[in-house]
């Protein structure tokens, strides 16, 4: 194991009817004056948009709001949360939604006391300060209710790019599992897969000796599986939800990625296919997953091999390992299948013709050196190759 430091501040509530105590924790972090920041409507549509608006009010908090937040957020709006922000002296921002809406608050609760343009922090300057941020989330996903990170495209040239900063880690984020009861499966899916990844992204290291996460990151991949076909067959299973939100959160706030070297090759290669098709990330992810392992896994067959035994209950064939870690491999397809995730590009809408240019974008984009990859170091022709494995 290497050396890390975890600092994961965030004030997690979790349960039923949390929702209303929005305005207590608001108050309890220092927030008067807040910037409600939501998506296309399906806070709205729920009535959850107004159970918090009388949670502030209870607590003599006041309020403005900004909603229209898309799936891939875009910095347009991002530029207008921060001249609200300023315009009305907000000093909390509030998401209310899903990764999109979370990451468009980060990205305004950074801007809003940065003198400079906010995209400063999507090209590699770290967040460093930002107005507190709470979630109220709505979609077992991205992670972002609990993690230092934020994605946001920019509309001039479609670049989706990361910021980074502790700054950004939310000051409290409330998860009720019931209120992810209204997502479409779609969305649920793509959540399911985007979580999943969140831990190959970690599992996949060089790093030896690192029993301890690799166990955590097996106990959640089973949790998923054990939990996606319950929630799948019945989307009001509270029990199954409220596991998926939690192994959401745990895949992603880093308490099992210390210590480790991590990937990263599939979400930076998923990222150019939601910049440039707008399709879901955790869609994406079902295609570009299967592809990277079936390219890498010859660089550590019985880390594929551990994987397939110990959370896909595969066989293991000790004569011919790599038998056993193809096996996982199809295991997974079969799993993205079952929950109706896309295989290919078609299932994207993604174009064979485009991936020149997206094999070198994700290599020297956003200021990247020509490699991508952590566990298994990848230049641009090997990522062509593994942008054809998904046509
Ligand atoms: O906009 P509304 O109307 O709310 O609809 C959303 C949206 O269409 C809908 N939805 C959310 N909760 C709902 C609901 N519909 C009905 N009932 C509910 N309870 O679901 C759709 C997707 O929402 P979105 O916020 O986009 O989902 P997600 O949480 O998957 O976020 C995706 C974004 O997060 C980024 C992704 O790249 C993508 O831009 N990521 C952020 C990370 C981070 N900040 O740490 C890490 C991730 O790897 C990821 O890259
Ligand atoms: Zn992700």
């Amino acid at each position: 194991m290497e050396n890390f430091t975890f600092y994961s501040p965030t004030y997690f509530v979790f349960g039923k009817d949390e929702e209303n105590n929005t305005g207590k924790y608001v108050k309890r972090f220092g927030g008067s004056r807040v910037l409600i920041h939501y998506g296309g409507g399906s806070a709205v549509r729920s009535g959850l948009l107004d159970r918090v608006k009388v949670s502030l009010e209870a607590e003599g908090i006041s309020w403005v709001e900004l909603g229209g937040v898309k799936p891939n957020p875009r910095s347009g709006l991002v530029y207008e949360g921060i001249e609200l922000c300023r315009k009305e002296k907000v000093d909390f921002v509030l998401a209310v939604g899903g990764g999109s809406s979370i990451d468009s608050s980060k990205a305004i609760a950074a801007g809003a006391v940065y003198d400079g343009d906010f995209w400063d922090y999507y090209q590699g300057k770290m967040v460093e300060k930002a107005l507190p941020i709470g979630t109220v989330l709505t979609i077992a996903a991205a992670g972002s209710e609990g993690s230092p990170d934020s994605v946001i495209t920019k509309e001039d040239g479609m670049l989706k790019r990361g910021g980074h900063g502790e700054a950004l880690r939310p000051a409290f984020s409330i998860l009720n599992p019931a209120l992810t009861q209204t997502l479409p499966a779609y969305q649920t899916a793509c959540g399911i897969t985007d979580i999943m990844a969140h831990l190959f992204e970690r599992y996949f290291t060089n790093t030896q000796d690192v029993e301890v996460t690799d166990r955590v990151i097996e106990g959640l991949l089973s949790t998923m599986i054990h939990e996606a076909p319950r929630v799948m067959e019945n989307p009001d299973d509270y029990q199954a939800r409220a596991n998926i939100m939690w192994a959401g959160m745990m895949a992603h706030n880093n308490c099992c990625g210390v210590g480790r070297v991590q990937d990263w090759a599939s979400h930076d290669m998923e990222h150019e296919l939601s910049a440039i098709y707008d399709c879901a990330h955790g869609a994406g992810l079902a295609v570009v997953f299967p592809a990277w392992m079936s390219y890498t896994m010859e660089h550590d067959v019985m880390r594929f091999a551990q994987l397939a035994v110990r959370v896909w209950g595969c066989p293991m064939d000790f004569a011919h390992p790599e038998v056993t870690a193809r096996a996982g491999i199809e295991a997974l397809r079969r799993f993205l299948r079952s929950i109706g995730m896309p295989e290919n590009f078609a299932g994207l809408g993604a174009r064979e013709e485009d991936i020149e240019k997206m094999a070198h974008t994700t290599c020297y984009g956003n200021g990247r050196d020509g490699h991508i990859g952590g566990f298994v170091p990848l230049g641009e022709e090997e990522l062509k190759e593994i942008y054809r494995l998904m046509v």
